[in-house]
């Protein structure tokens, strides 16, 4: 069994590294499901707070991507009409599920200042950062 302080400093690490490091990544955090609860809850995350700490499935990007299991890249977000503003500085968004041993447990969510930031290689990346973190879920 993986401690869940290790596994939160871990995350945290994760949205350090990535916020620092990547140019037009401005916003880095997990959200998980609570429990049975049809909503998610946030987690570890690099950038500014943020009022949204729970989030109803189906509501804004994260919660649409709770229900489909499937990324969502947002070249403009004010395009969209099921989302949810944590800064009027976004420009963009990725939401890259989380899947442990099959299942959707949760999400990276990423913000960017940068209109239409985001590609095929962060979506390719940012799978990849998912199944790394998996494996501190899947470890004994
Ligand atoms: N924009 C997200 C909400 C989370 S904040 O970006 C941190 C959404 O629409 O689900």
């Amino acid at each position: 069994h993986h401690d869940t302080t290790i596994r939160e400093e871990r995350l945290l690490q994760v949205c350090h590294l990535l916020e620092q490091n990547i140019d037009y990544y401005d916003w880095v955090g997990f959200y998980f499901r609570n429990g049975d609860k049809e909503e998610l809850i946030l987690g570890p995350y690099a950038g500014d707070e943020t009022d949204h700490t729970v989030i109803p499935f189906g509501r804004g990007i994260c919660g649409q991507v709770a229900i489909s299991g499937k990324n969502f890249v947002v070249p403009d977000v004010q395009a969209q009409d099921n989302y949810i503003a944590c800064s009027i500085n976004v420009r963009s968004e990725i939401v890259v599920p989380l899947f442990v041993n099959g299942e959707n447990i949760g999400q990276i969510d990423i913000d960017s200042n940068v209109p239409d930031a985001f590609t095929d290689l962060d979506e390719r990346f940012l799978e990849f950062v998912n199944a790394e973190v998996a494996k501190l879920y899947e470890v004994k």
